[in-house]
């Protein structure tokens, strides 16, 4: 099947930074959120990216322009009525994952494929909201979506060779390398990265460092890019909690237990950069 236009619910962080990046590779998209202020914000965090580039010499003002006019944002699910693939990006909470579900298998057209972005929930439980089990995928990105390469796909056992391979070529048509996992929780990057930022949690936590030593102790000491708290102030606290909620539901391995630490931060709102605070200040 030749995907031609994308739907994408919600324009939070991942919403929009997967609208921009399939907009970017020729696909029309209708982005879809709740109300038109979260709307206008989603499409504002789309544009100053591009302008960014711009301003970089990354991108030409024409193609800029041309990417946003591919993007039609939308507060209902009708206009997801002639896409061939929706792709729904919404916060990791199951019922409101499968009202969704319910809600697009009404309004896409019966060939579409329908795909989750979720990082940690089970497909397959998704799927049951729909009346096409075969057309179900999960195509999950990562955090910065424009700059992050990989898309873990996700297949259930009820997800058809053709869906599978439709999501494949549309992934690496977007430029990103597929992984594929089973529908297992957390996939392979979360099941592998959640213990490691709750443990490093746990040790601020437990005085054994200061958050600056956690994480220059993994950027310098692993290579990578950014420490554990700092990339959870990235990824979003609020995120992190979820999805390790999820895991901890679905496996009741203990490595998945929320410290207590982050249970407070996540009654405080301090949730990282998007909302200021998080273990460090952004404002
Ligand atoms: N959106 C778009 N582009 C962004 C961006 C954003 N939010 N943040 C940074 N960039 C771009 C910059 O514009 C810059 O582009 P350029 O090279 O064209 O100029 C490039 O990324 C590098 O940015 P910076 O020079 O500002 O900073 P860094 O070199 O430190 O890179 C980073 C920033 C890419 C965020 C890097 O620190 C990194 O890779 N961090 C780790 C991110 C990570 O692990 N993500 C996965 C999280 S887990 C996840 O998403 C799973 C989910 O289920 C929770």
């Amino acid at each position: 099947m030749e995907i031609k236009k994308v739907g994408v619910v919600g324009c939070g962080t991942m919403g929009a930074g997967i609208t921009q990046v399939v907009a970017m590779s020729g696909y029309q998209v209708v982005t879809s959120e709740i109300n038109d202020e979260l709307l206008k914000k989603g499409l504002n965090s789309i544009n100053a990216q591009l302008t960014k580039s711009v301003e970089k010499g990354k991108l030409s003002q024409a193609d800029k322009d041309a990417t946003m006019a591919r993007i039609k944002g939308t507060t209902t699910t009708k206009d997801f009525g002639d896409c061939d693939l929706v792709i729904e990006a919404a916060v990791e909470l199951m019922d409101l994952k499968k009202k969704i579900f319910a809600d697009l298998d009404k309004s896409a057209p019966k060939h579409a494929i329908l795909a989750s972005n979720t990082s940690s929930l089970s497909v397959m439980d998704m799927a049951t909201a729909t009346s096409r089990l075969d057309k179900m995928l999960g195509i999950h990105f990562f955090n910065p979506v424009p700059v992050m390469k990989l898309v873990e796909l996700i297949r259930t056992i009820a997800t058809s060779d053709e869906t599978f391979e439709t999501g494949r070529r549309f992934a690496e048509s977007v430029g990103k390398t597929v992984v594929v996992a089973k529908d297992a929780p957390g996939f392979i990057v979360n099941r592998l990265m959640v213990p490691q930022v709750l443990h490093a949690v746990r040790l601020l936590e437990s005085g054994i460092a200061s958050r600056e030593d956690i994480d220059t102790a993994i950027q310098l000491g692993l290579n990578h890019p950014m420490g554990p708290l700092t990339l959870i102030d990235l990824v979003g606290l609020d995120v992190v909690y979820f999805i390790a909620q999820a895991m901890y539901e679905e496996t009741k391995d203990p490595q998945y237990i929320i410290p207590n630490l982050m249970h407070k931060m996540f009654a405080a709102r301090w949730l990282g950069r998007k909302t200021g605070k998080g273990f460090y200040d952004y404002k």
